[in-house]
């Protein structure tokens, strides 16, 4: 954060984990974080277990809780070095269910856990759709919001978040549809005039009797303007950093003087 706490530091690992090698992926991304201080860093989904579960059993085995578990200890102790916010993808086990959660965690603490409300496709064989709002989290000043990658489809989970106050969405991912989410990102980012950051992973993952999966990379940071202000490859190990200006983000009003949240009339919308 700078003097005068208006701009911010934003961060976003783009990695290229082996399923099911969840201490090994951990300490690959602790390498890649070795030095870093940022007030934000988003990992992917599931960024430590790897995305394709054959079938329950399987996630049973890889879950964790938040509380606790392998990945959330070593998100603790790596957000005392990069001194912000850090938010990242994990299974979470809560008794015999199991969420696909991003936990967010700062100072060694943890805030909060996230769990992905729009499940894709397979998903809902193994995990139980999430069961609690959109969520914003406040930390040395700055208002993070979460969301889980096919929650971009949705335009009504990034809106929810920055009508709850959010400057930056937090947005780790799996992304398989070439391109979509990427494109989507900048409208999600103008229409709600926030930043977004979305953390993707790379690389194959195939897993029978499923099919292979492809994952898109070209992870993004778009501003509020709707540009994007950091771009990852499509594939290889990235870690993108922009400086972010929270003014812009909480400045609703487009060029015309228009406030695009405060003149919404939701009277006129399907509830
Ligand atoms: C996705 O939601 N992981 C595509």
């Amino acid at each position: 954060m700078s003097d005068d706490h208006a701009t911010y530091s934003f961060s976003a690992l783009q990695t290229d984990p082996a399923f099911g090698e969840v201490t090994a992926n951990l300490d690959a991304v602790e390498r890649h974080l070795e030095g870093l201080r940022t007030d934000l860093l988003v990992l992917p989904e599931l960024f430590a277990s790897g995305y394709s579960f054959v079938d329950k059993d399987e996630l049973l085995g890889l879950a964790e809780p938040f509380d606790g578990g392998e990945t959330t200890e070593r998100l603790r102790g790596w957000s005392r070095g990069t001194g912000g916010m850090i938010v990242a993808g994990f299974p979470e086990r809560d008794g015999d269910k199991v969420y696909n959660s991003a936990a967010v965690v700062a100072n060694g603490e943890l805030l909060d856990c996230y769990r992905k409300v729009h499940l894709f496709g397979f998903e809902y064989d193994v995990y139980e759709p999430g069961d609690r709002p959109f969520a914003v989290q406040e930390h040395a000043g700055l208002r993070v919001g979460t969301m889980i990658c096919f929650d971009w489809m949705y335009p009504e989970a990034a809106r929810t978040l920055v009508l709850r106050g959010a400057d930056v969405i937090a947005h780790p991912s799996n992304l398989v549809l070439p391109g979509w989410c990427q494109r989507t990102m900048l409208v999600r980012a103008l229409e709600n005039r926030v930043y977004t950051v979305t953390a993707n992973r790379y690389g194959t993952e195939h897993r029978p009797p499923r099919p292979a999966l492809h994952f898109t990379g070209s992870s993004r940071i778009a501003s509020p303007r709707g540009e994007a202000v950091a771009d990852a490859p499509a594939v290889g190990v990235t870690l993108l950093q922009t400086t972010a200006d929270i003014v812009l983000a909480r400045d609703k009003r487009v060029p015309s003087g228009n406030d695009v949240l405060a003149e919404r009339r939701p009277d006129f919308y399907e509830r």
